[in-house]
């Protein structure tokens, strides 16, 4: 089976673009590949956080992500800390990176003008470790979203560099892009994200969904009740779209184009389809946070076995770069 690596990072709030473009994905592919699935704490640190809140953020993490369909019992889910090889093979790769690599990051460079106070090494460094993640276990396939393809490209450029240099060890990871359109977040123009606050949680309460959902940014071209509508410029069409197949959505297309239904009309349908699908995954959450030994255990479960990959993987790479002697 060809293997399959992706990281999310600890944030806590998970919400619908993440589920949409990510970790739907995620959960369709673990039948048919190793999936190795990765909660990125190092990476979270690389910003402003909070102690205080981490661990609580990597455990409701695990949860959702469980209970989205990432079944511990077939495939990978561990936390990126508990394998250090991640951070030792980083080391490796920072010796063959080139600086001005990272620099031209466009990460790198949103995230600096973010964080103007705190542009740290390990900001730059971020794309050593992510390709230390992926390169650690010799995925062949990187399922993410468009904002990453410049780092698995970079992850690229890092193995064949290595494997010039020291001889072939490293495939070159593919990206596996998610066929899901692009989910934007409420005001339908920035990509949905937590810290836009612009996003619809998939564990908040059911009168904030709608509250949120209400006030979404439609088509902005639609003023009166009475305008047709054009579901093509519409986010809370397209977010409609994850819960719902276009044919079954025919019916709405048509309708908002001949001002049949408003734009309420359709954000209460869309409530509707989404909290029927959204049902199971949030009871299983709430399950599963009652159950905290059951997720803690899978998590160690899962890191023992990587970590068996990880220390074979590193024991060649110390072998092949002299730094461990060969027999
Ligand atoms: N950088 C990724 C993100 O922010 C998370 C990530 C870390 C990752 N390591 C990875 C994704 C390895 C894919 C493979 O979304």
């Amino acid at each position: 089976m060809k293997r399959i690596f992706s990281g999310i990072q600890p944030t806590g709030e998970i919400h619908i673009g993440n589920y949409l473009g990510a970790i739907q994905n995620w959960a369709s592919l673990i039948d048919d590949y190793d999936c190795i699935y990765c909660i990125v704490d190092y990476h979270a640190i690389t910003i402003d956080f909070d102690p205080g809140m981490m661990q609580s953020r990597i455990m409701e993490t695990a949860i959702i992500n469980i209970a989205c369909g990432l079944d511990p019992d077939r495939c990978s889910l561990f936390v990126q800390s508990h394998v250090p090889e991640h951070t030792e093979l980083t080391w490796i790769f920072n010796c063959i990176t080139p600086i001005g690599e990272l620099e031209r990051m466009t990460q790198f460079k949103d995230k600096s003008k973010q964080h103007r106070h705190n542009i740290n090494i390990g900001l730059l460094d971020y794309p050593a470790l992510q390709a230390a993640d992926i390169l650690l276990y010799k995925a062949h396939f990187v399922p993410v979203g468009e904002d990453q393809f410049q780092h698995v490209e970079l992850t690229r450029e890092i193995a064949r560099k290595f494997n010039r240099r020291f001889g072939e060890t490293f495939p070159e990871p593919q990206v596996l892009p998610p066929d899901t359109p692009r989910i934007l977040g409420l005001d339908g123009k920035k990509k949905m994200s937590k810290s836009m606050n612009n996003y619809v949680g998939l564990t908040e309460p059911e009168d904030e969904i709608w509250e949120k959902l209400r006030t979404a940014v439609t088509d902005e071209a639609r003023k009166r009740r009475t305008d047709p509508g054009n579901p093509d410029r519409c986010n809370i069409f397209t977010i409609h779209t994850g819960f719902k197949s276009r044919e079954d959505l025919e019916a709405i297309d048509r309708d908002c184009r001949e001002a049949a239904i408003g734009c309420v009309d359709h954000k209460r349908i869309l409530y509707d389809d989404m909290m029927a699908h959204l049902a199971p995954i949030r009871s299983r959450v709430r399950e599963l946070r009652e159950n905290v030994d059951y997720v803690k255990e899978a998590l160690e479960k899962s890191a023992r076995r990587c970590r068996e990959i990880a220390v074979e993987v590193m024991d060649e790479v110390r072998a092949k770069t002299g730094i461990r002697p060969v027999n």
